[in-house]
Formats: C-alpha cells, sequence, structure tokens
C-alpha cells in the first residue's frame, strides 16, 4: 500500500528527493496528481530503493501518457518501450552531453523515467540544467530576442552515422532511422503547456542551427546558450544507487550522463513518454 509524498527539494531551481511512494505498484489517483506537481515544480524527481522490472517501469510510464520506442537504442527483450543503456568498454556512453531527450520529433517526450539498474563502483552521475531557469536568469533584452526564434534539431547530431556500423542490421536501422527523421523546427523558448512557464528548448545533443538568423550569429548565439543553460547555478547532480529512480520533465530540462566510469559498466533502464508540439506564447500580450 502506498502513502503520501514526501518531498525534499535539492536547490532552489530544480531536483527533488520524494520518499512514501512505491512506484512498482500501481499509484492512487491523489498521489499520481501529486506527483505531477512536484515534477511541474522540481521538474526532475529522485527515488531511492525502487527495484522495478521492465514491465512495471512501462506500466509507471505509461501513466502518464503514450511511449516512445526508440529508432536506433535497444530495448529489453520483454518491453519494446524500455530503452536499455548498456555501457561498457565495448559499448561506449554517447550521452556524455547535453541534451533533451529525442527533440528530432515533431512531438518530443513530456517526461521520461530512468532506473539503475548496475552501477560502477564510482562515477557514473548524471546532471540536469532547468531551462526554466536558463530563461529566467537571461536579461530581459536577450529574452525578448529570443522568443518566437525557431531552432533546428536533428537526429544526426547525436546519432551520427559512423556511430552505428557495427553490422549491417545496424546500419540499415540507423539509415531507415535517419530517412523517418529530416531535420526539423522547434521554438527556442518554449512555453510549458500546464504550467505556462517558459524554459530554453535548445540542446548541444540535437540543436544544429538558428535557421532564421546568419549562420556566423546563428553558432554565436547557440554556443552562448550551450555554455548558458549549464551554469551550475540552474543544475542538480545525482549520485546513482542500484536500484534508484529518476522522473524528469523532458520539456523543460536537459541532461548529462557523466561517462567517467569506463572500464566498469553502468546499465539503466529508461522509458520515454511522448509529449505535444512545443510551442511558444507571447505571455507579455496576454
Ligand atoms: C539519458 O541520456 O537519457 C540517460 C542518462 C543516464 O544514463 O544517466
Amino acid at each position: 500500500m502506498n502513502n503520501s509524498l514526501h518531498i525534499t527539494p535539492l536547490g532552489p531551481y530544480i531536483g527533488a528527493e520524494i520518499s512514501g511512494l512505491t512506484l512498482a505498484e500501481p499509484l492512487e489517483d491523489a498521489q499520481f496528481a501529486q506527483l505531477q506537481q512536484a515534477l511541474l515544480t522540481h521538474q526532475v524527481l529522485f527515488f531511492r530503493d525502487q527495484p522495478i522490472t521492465p514491465r512495471q517501469q512501462r506500466t509507471l510510464a505509461h501513466r502518464f501518457g503514450d511511449l516512445h520506442i526508440h529508432p536506433v537504442y535497444p530495448h529489453a527483450p520483454e518491453a519494446e518501450e524500455i530503452i536499455v543503456l548498456d555501457t561498457h568498454n565495448d559499448n561506449p556512453p554517447d550521452n556524455d552531453n547535453w541534451h533533451t531527450d529525442v527533440t528530432f520529433i515533431e512531438t518530443p517526450p513530456a517526461l521520461a523515467i530512468l532506473a539503475a539498474k548496475q552501477l560502477p563502483p564510482v562515477g557514473g552521475d548524471t546532471l540536469w540544467a532547468s531551462g526554466i531557469a536558463a530563461f529566467a536568469g537571461l536579461s530581459t533584452r536577450l529574452q525578448r530576442l529570443l522568443s518566437g526564434l525557431e531552432a533546428e534539431h536533428d537526429f544526426t547530431k547525436s546519432f551520427p552515422a559512423h556511430r552505428h556500423q557495427g553490422s549491417a542490421a545496424e546500419y540499415a536501422r540507423w539509415q531507415e532511422a535517419a530517412t523517418r527523421h529530416p531535420p526539423l523546427r522547434h521554438p527556442v523558448v518554449r512555453t510549458h503547456p500546464l504550467s505556462g512557464r517558459q524554459a530554453l528548448f535548445v540542446n548541444e545533443g540535437f540543436t544544429t542551427r538558428l535557421p532564421d538568423l546568419p549562420t556566423r550569429e546563428s553558432e554565436a548565439l547557440l554556443t552562448f546558450l550551450f555554455a548558458h543553460i549549464t551554469k551550475p547555478e540552474y543544475q542538480v547532480r545525482w549520485r546513482w544507487r542500484e536500484n534508484d529512480i529518476a522522473i524528469w520533465d523532458n520539456r523543460v530540462t536537459q541532461h548529462y550522463a557523466n561517462a567517467d566510469y569506463l572500464p566498469a559498466r553502468r546499465i539503466m533502464h529508461r522509458a520515454t513518454v511522448l509529449g505535444d508540439k512545443p510551442f511558444w506564447r507571447d505571455l507579455d500580450a496576454q
């Protein structure tokens, strides 16, 4: 039987540790509502001691919405919606860059649920940054300039062909994915559909350019924004223990998985919940 939530903020802008829930069991409606509210406020939530099977993780994620099936990452045998991120010397990590998950599709994930299955003796922390805090930390002049601009996001920036040529089957899968996911545009500043908060929505993993600006201006601005969003003030860092779970709002955050643990092995399971089409609303005009 689940109890009510206990929420401990981990910083002023982003991150909270939650206790009093068993995520492998069905959540009561009131608990689920509290969880959603905590997610809106803290943007990434952490839970200790939550053993969960791939099927249970899928059920939990499905409570939040439809699930994304990743075009290239392998999945758990019993649940194709659960990505297996199994990294070691022969499969080195590829998520040690600041990224928001799957922004190369029209409706990028609303949230993701990550479960720690096997960890290195030390290292392998994950960091999250708040796009809301990063946007609020810009001058009003720059906020205005960015609001309404669009950015291009490209699948091949984080999944380049040369990383997917281990076998003919892997390369064919990559080619199909690359064809199905041509570059597309999202707003640089995104309005959260539920909270109405504004967030920076460019990420180094997938954002390639600001097509409405000349190339050099686009490069200079993106270089600045990629650095700005990762200021320690806007971050939270999680030191994993086995059976920890993190749930994050992928609409307004980005994250970085530290790749400091090789030759040790690290296995994580991720469920990814589809979201809505990002939009920007001019809140000053209302
Ligand atoms: C991810 O990039 O979605 C996974 C992060 C991690 O493995 O810590």
